[in-house]
């Protein structure tokens, strides 16, 4: 179907899953190799501001054609599966406000972690609250997730009340379980958690039947 890639690769995950969520004023998408130029103005604009939380931007020196590379190299991993980042832009707008994805996928257990970040300068709108629902919503209905999971820096504030917005429950706080790369030192990581109680019928059924998702 026109919507959806065709994937499968690991086990217990479905043949095929939509490759675009919209909600009500942003487009979620499977990134493309062409998406290279507008990651690279966005990780440019906010890549001080995202190393104190991912390791991933720590020290980096970003440089067009490795976001190019990074914009090809998360589609191969959408594509397998092996975590399906969407770009997430407005609707009617090329420009990239940031990314949303699951990551982590344990598919026979249908657990999966929520990971975003915006653009500086797009804070404060609440795309990353929009964004982040409607990843929820595609998780449990289009991929018969059981355990959604957030996790973060407790005092990373905006990151850690956007899942108190949307309902998820703090279930612990992991003592010192994550390295801060700027200044070395451990770090706490709140865990927040959505679970989705299935029926029998459910968890034996098939997910594979779904409808096309809008791009
Ligand atoms: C975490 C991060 C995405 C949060 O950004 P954010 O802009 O605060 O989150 P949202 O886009 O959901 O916006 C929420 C804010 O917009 C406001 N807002 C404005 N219009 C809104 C709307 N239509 N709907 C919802 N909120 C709206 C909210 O009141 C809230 O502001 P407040 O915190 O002052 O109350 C951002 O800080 C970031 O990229 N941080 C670096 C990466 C990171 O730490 N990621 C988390 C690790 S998983």
């Amino acid at each position: 179907m026109a919507n959806e890639v065709i994937t499968g690769m690991l086990p217990g995950m479905p043949r095929r899953i939509p490759h675009g969520i919209e909600t009500e004023r942003l487009n979620l998408r499977c990134p493309r190799v062409e998406d290279g130029p507008e990651l690279h103005d966005a990780l440019v604009e906010s890549v001080q501001r995202l190393s104190s939380w991912f390791a991933w931007t720590a020290g980096a020196e970003v440089k067009p054609e490795q976001s190019t590379a990074s914009a090809q190299f998360a589609r191969w991993r959408f594509l397998a599966g092996r975590e399906l980042q969407f770009f997430i832009f407005r609707k009617g707008s090329p420009r990239l406000l940031g990314v949303a994805g699951l990551c982590n996928p344990d598919w026979s257990r249908r657990y999966f972690e929520i990971s975003y970040w915006l653009r500086t300068g797009c804070e404060g709108y609440g795309y990353a609250t929009e964004a982040v629902a409607a990843l929820t919503d595609f998780a449990f209905r289009r991929l018969a997730a059981r355990r959604l999971e957030i996790r973060c820096d407790p005092d990373n504030k905006p990151a850690a009340a956007l899942p108190q917005r949307l309902g998820y429950r703090l279930e612990q706080i992991l003592p010192r379980a994550r390295r801060n790369h700027d200044s070395g030192q451990w770090r706490d990581v709140a865990v927040f958690v959505k679970v989705k109680n299935v029926t029998a019928a459910e968890a034996h059924g098939s997910v594979d039947d779904f409808s096309p998702l809008v791009r």
